[in-house]
Formats: structure tokens, sequence, C-alpha cells
């Protein structure tokens, strides 16, 4: 008889078919759109069964967006108001445009804690799921388009983790509990001035699926449960492997001018190699954050 919240997932064949799985040949051939606010009901269809399959879908028209682009891909598929965190309504120096839009792109000289968020910068980005201070599965859905790459790097990353999360657990279960337990992983902000922190599972089974907030940045702090003390390293140790370079869990990509993300951001973990922009012209990328979860209506 299942007892644990481990044993009860390990046990839900529902919970297992519905964790996405990548497939490189399918996945990085982008959806094409007419346009970012124009398509057919079969295209839609394609776009939400993709990020219902693989976590994600890429796609494209033959133009750079803009602000109303993203909105009108969001209404595209009825995700509703962007979400903007709490975090960034804090005056200070990395903020939402009132539509609920970001523009994510590297401020040299600008204040000092935009220089040092990964968002605002050129350096990489190690692997996090947008919302650092929300709680799990509070962002469902992220979008990303891409105005302009940069002139080297930038790749987008994603690590499959719920899908890794099922691959620990089924060799090594006491250490993907330790990830389950109640306050397991402290995320803290970084940007606005703000000493804010959110602890909670990395992992946990919300309304039948399983659902991440597992992050790898220099803002996490992880805390074992007692009685087994390395089971979060050993985790840690595990999952590092599953997304390194080569793993079927991992995906590297640089979107193109006109391409962009739609991704299920409580299911994925995503992150960005570290990149050199072209001063006249850098790397410019537009971000809205939803809260409406595309894989379950
Ligand atoms: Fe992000």
């Amino acid at each position: 008889m299942p007892t644990t919240a481990l044993d009860r997932l390990l046990a839900d064949d529902t919970v297992r078919a519905s964790v996405p799985a990548f497939d490189a040949h399918r996945d990085l051939i982008p959806l094409r759109l007419p346009a970012w606010d124009t398509a057919s009901t079969e295209t839609v269809n394609a776009l939400t069964g993709r990020v219902a399959t693989a976590g994600f879908a890429l796609v494209e028209t033959g133009t750079a967006p803009g602000q109303d682009d993203l909105l009108g891909l969001a209404g595209l598929l009825d995700l509703g108001e962007p979400f903007v965190p709490p975090l960034y309504r804090i005056p200070g120096s990395v903020q939402v445009g009132t539509a609920g839009v970001s523009q994510l792109t590297a401020t040299p000289g600008a204040a000092a804690d935009a220089a040092r968020h990964p968002a605002t910068s050129a350096i990489g980005q190690g692997w996090h799921v947008d919302g650092t201070l929300q709680q799990l599965g509070e962002v469902r859905t992220s979008l990303l388009l891409c105005v302009r790459p940069a002139a080297t790097g930038g790749q987008s990353l994603l690590f499959n983790a719920t899908a890794a999360f099922l691959d620990l657990a089924d060799h090594d279960p006491a250490a993907a509990a330790a990830l389950m337990a109640p306050s397991a992983l402290v995320r803290m902000a970084t940007v606005n001035g703000s000493n804010d922190s959110t602890a909670g599972p990395a992992f946990a089974v919300t309304g039948g699926q399983l659902l991440t907030r597992y992050a790898r940045t220099d803002a996490d702090r992880w805390f074992p449960p007692s009685g087994d003390p390395a089971a979060v390293d050993r985790a840690l140790a595990r999952l590092d492997e599953l997304a390194a370079p080569g793993s079927p869990y991992r995906l590297e990509f640089t979107m193109t001018a006109g391409q962009g993300l739609v991704f299920a951001n409580s299911r994925l973990c995503h992150g960005r190699a570290a990149y050199t922009d072209d001063s006249a012209a850098p790397r410019t990328l537009l971000r809205g954050l939803f809260t409406t979860d595309l894989t379950t209506r």
C-alpha cells in the first residue's frame, strides 16, 4: 500500500504518462505560424499538443516580434493576462513593462544587481523555472520571443527535469524523496534589493501532474531531510548528470530572430549559455509569464 508522496507517484501510471518526453528530431523543427497572432485551429492544436508531449514548442514566423506580438500569441493560445511576479513590482533595475511583457537585454554599466542577474546580463544562466519566489506550479506557461540573437553564444537550454526525476526515483527512491520534502529547496531573490526567499518542495504532484521548481543557480539552498543527509547530495549529483550535454533529458538550440518558445514552466527547467553581444544590436528577447496551464484543458 503506497504511503509516501513518492510511493503514490511511482504507483500512478496517469501521472507518469503526463510527464514530457523530448524528441530532438521532432521538437527542434519549429512550428510555422503565419503571424504571431493568427493561426488555424489545426496549428494552434499542433502547438498545444507539442507542449503537452514535449513540454515545449519552438515556433516561428517570418518577422521579428514586438510586445504586441507576444500578447497576440498569448491571446491565440487563450493564456489570459500576463502574470507579473510581485518581485518585479518593487522599484529597481529589473522591471516588467505595463502590459506585463519583459524585454530581456544585457545592460552593460547598469545597476550592480541588474548586471549580476542572469536575465539582464550576458553570463550563463543555470537551470531554473521562471518565478523565483512563486510557489511550485504557480507560473505554468512562459513565452519567449527572439527579437535578435547574440553575436555569439546564448543558446537556449532545456532540461526535462520531471522526466529526469522519475528516472532518479526509479533508481534511488530515497534521493528522489528528499527533493519532495516540504522545504527541500529555498530560492532567493537576486534583484530589486529584495532579500525575500521561498521554501518548498523541488518536485510535487499537484492535480495529477508531476510539477517542479527545481533549480541549480547561486540563489538556491537545499535542506536535506533529517535521517538521510546524503540523499540530497546524491539526488543533485544524479540530476546534474542527467542534465549534462548528451543526455536525452537535455536540449540545446539557438533561437533566431522571429522564433519563439512556448514552454510548460512547471514541468521543464531552462537555462542559457553565456554570450557576447554586438553592442549596436544586443541580444533581445521578449518574455511573458502566465498562470494558465496549456496542457490541462
Ligand atoms: Fe527564465
